[in-house]
């Protein structure tokens, strides 16, 4: 993937959304709980039909630091952690887009509320280091959405920034009620990442999905977008997720899977299957409740058979091993958390009978 290293001159042009954040279900004390510094934002809430409510952030601080100076910021922050800690360990786990035989790598990376940190340059520095370890550590696929807030713009920040992004598999989402708004959407993000075209473009939430499709197929035709999405969060929508799935021309489906959320195994993965859809498992730690759950028990001895050497890993691996899905999309905020979570990219998956025992073990705990 090319990019283009010129982010913050469209800034201009897409500032009236900028900095929008969309609670999908999430309650708002949780929200406040993920951002890094909520005193140094001015927070508006509203409701947004069926998109509940959002609220905006102000920029804090100037974005104009030049690349030598953010280099240098960077450098200074690396002494500080391991940020770079070792070259990656062996061959990197794949799986096929069915319907073009494209290899990508297992694990790949979310961005909602971890990169929404707006203009904060210490924030954006640390967000660096943990892009940084992504691409070190063998990760591709990264999946952002204009509903994320200041997400796309954080994303294009550090693609920027970082020598080596050619494994960048850019996957974003068109998300607006109207189709006519679509095209300019997509546009603002493709100059917020930086893209000359996304790999990958997904229908958020299935809004307005029939406007939308006809606006991705005509992209796909003419060579704008390479693969076609929908998306869902948990539980959300399944039926008619489903029947899009059946009746539609798609590459990539996105929903959650994770050991407790397991909905998805009765029909929406055998029908991915079934239809040659590649998967994208999005909340794969049911955002950060499997480890509040369960890292304080023991990792079970036998989890060394599939090379799991951490919780993050073990949640990680019964996701990926699943034979439809893909490609699953954590999210983080810090670099020690990319480093165990980029570690499931490598070594022996679980087979059946090991996935049977990582779910009985968890429901014993
Ligand atoms: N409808 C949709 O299209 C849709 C819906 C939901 C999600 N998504 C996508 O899927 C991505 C993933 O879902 P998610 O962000 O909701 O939840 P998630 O990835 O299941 O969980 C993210 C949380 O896990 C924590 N975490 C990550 N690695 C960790 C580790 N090694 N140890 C301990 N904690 C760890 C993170 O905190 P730290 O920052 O402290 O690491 C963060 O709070 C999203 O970011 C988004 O891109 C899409």
């Amino acid at each position: 993937m090319r990019i283009v290293r010129r982010p913050v001159q469209f800034l201009g042009r897409i500032v009236p959304s900028y900095g929008l954040i969309v609670r999908e279900d999430f309650p708002a004390r949780d929200v406040g709980a993920h951002l890094d510094q909520p005193a140094s934002r001015t927070t508006l809430t509203t409701t947004l039909g069926d998109h509940q409510s959002w609220s905006t952030e102000m920029p804090r601080t100037s974005p104009d630091v030049s690349r030598r100076t953010f280099l240098a910021m960077l450098g200074a922050a690396s002494a500080l952690g391991p940020r770079f800690a070792g070259a990656a360990p062996g061959p990197i786990l794949k799986k096929a887009i069915p319907s073009t035989g494209e290899q990508v790598p297992v694990i790949g990376m979310g961005s909602w509320i971890t990169f929404n940190v707006g203009w904060d340059q210490d924030l954006r520095v640390q967000r660096l280091q943990v892009l940084q370890t992504f691409f070190d550590r063998g990760g591709g696929v990264i999946d952002s959405s204009p509903m994320y807030g200041s997400s796309e713009a954080v994303i294009g920040y550090c693609l920027a920034r970082l020598d080596e992004t050619q494994a960048l598999f850019s996957a974003t989402k068109v998300w607006t009620p109207l189709q006519m708004l679509g095209a300019g959407q997509m546009a603002d993000s493709r100059a917020l990442w930086g893209v000359e075209r996304f790999d990958l473009m997904q229908i958020h939430n299935m809004l307005n999905w029939e406007g939308h499709l006809e606006t991705l197929l005509e992209d796909k035709g003419d060579d704008r977008i390479r693969y076609i999405g929908i998306t869902t969060s948990h539980g959300r929508r399944h039926d008619a997720f489903e029947k899009a799935m059946a009746e539609q021309p798609l590459d990539v489906v996105q929903f959650t899977y994770n050991i407790l959320d397991r909905q998805a195994e009765r029909r929406l993965l055998p029908l991915a299957a079934e239809r040659g859809l590649a998967v994208l498992a999005n909340r794969p730690f049911r955002r950060k409740q499997l480890f509040r759950l369960f890292e304080r028990h023991p990792l079970p001895g036998w989890a060394g058979e599939f090379d799991c050497a951490n919780w993050a890993q073990f949640f990680l691996k019964f996701v990926v091993s699943h034979p439809a899905v893909t490609c699953a999309i954590p999210a983080t905020s810090r670099v020690d958390h990319m480093q165990e979570n980029m570690g499931a990219l490598y070594g022996r998956l679980p087979d059946a009978a090991l996935r049977e025992r990582m779910i009985r073990y968890v429901e014993s705990l």
